[in-house]
């Protein structure tokens, strides 16, 4: 996992975008910004910034294997579950980078993945594209379909909705305004369609249980706390340049440091 958050990595910090060398203090000063922000989100209304590529570099630098563990654990915990058969067509609503697309590497299904964000990820989605590509060729998998829709959830309609049978809101319904995430959460209940809805996030009333709270059924298909996902250990080699330069700067453990014990998974079935 950690050898694929590191491609990424150097898919951006790539000669032609910038000298990964002189921006350590600049992504150094992104890694605090994201960790303050995070720690005082607040409903109705948090924007954080995810516009630069510095920005996209210190978020997946920081989340992305946590990210990716949860989306991997998620999915097997499904597919285990409920059984699903056929092609999992996926939403990843706030999809970001498309971490929550390289969760699914050794996913033996059919997938169809769609990463709706209303920012711009689309190079860092592309190298993840083409690490799963190349993961399920050699391994010999079942063949991937990405789309990349660049919108924001309010300008999303029904229609646009009613093919997928998996929406997943990785650590992004804790960033929507409450109103606009219940509007999009009515069109998802509105498509009729038979469907899993995932949210996985902070586990805090005033963030998520707007949305919590307005979901039918039952909330316990996955194991609600993440405390004992033990994600970040293990891999601390081939961290390469980016591991060494910023903990010279003095900043916490970084790929993987990032643990998951105030977060929660909740699944419906609808
Ligand atoms: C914390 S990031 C999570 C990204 C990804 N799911 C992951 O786990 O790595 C939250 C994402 O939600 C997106 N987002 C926030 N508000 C949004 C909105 N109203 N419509 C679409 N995307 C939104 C942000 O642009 C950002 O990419």
């Amino acid at each position: 996992m950690f050898s694929y958050i590191k491609a990424i990595l150097d898919g951006i910090a790539n000669p032609e975008k910038f000298d990964f060398n002189s921006k350590c203090g600049e992504i150094s000063t992104a890694l605090d910004k994201f960790a303050s922000d995070f720690k005082n989100l607040s409903s109705p209304k948090t924007v954080i910034n995810y516009q630069t590529i510095v920005e996209h570099f210190a978020y997946i630098y920081r989340y992305g294997a946590r990210d990716a563990a949860l989306m991997s654990i998620v999915v097997r915990k499904i597919r285990n579950k409920l059984k699903v058969k056929g092609t999992l067509n996926i939403l990843s609503v706030g999809g970001g980078a498309g971490i929550d697309l390289l969760g699914l590497y050794d996913c033996k299904m059919g997938i169809k993945h769609t990463c709706l964000d209303k920012n711009d990820w689309r190079d860092e989605y592309d190298v993840v594209k083409e690490i799963i590509d190349g993961k399920r060729a050699k391994d010999e998998l079942t063949a991937v379909e990405y789309t990349y829709v660049k919108k924001d959830i309010n300008d999303i309609n029904i229609k646009e909705l009613v093919d997928f049978n998996l929406f997943i809101f990785l650590y992004s319904a804790s960033e929507f305004d409450s109103k606009d995430g219940l509007a999009f959460l009515e069109k998802i209940k509105n498509t009729k369609t038979k469907k899993i809805v995932v949210l996985v996030d902070n586990d805090a009333a005033n963030l998520i249980g707007w949305f919590v709270n307005n979901m039918p059924g039952k909330k316990d298909l996955l194991t609600k706390n993440t405390a004992g996902c033990n994600l970040a250990i293990g891999e601390k080699t081939n961290l390469g340049n980016y591991y060494v330069e910023l903990t010279k700067l003095n900043q916490s453990p970084i790929l993987g440091g990032q643990n998951s014990k105030d977060s929660a998974i909740y699944a419906w079935e609808l």
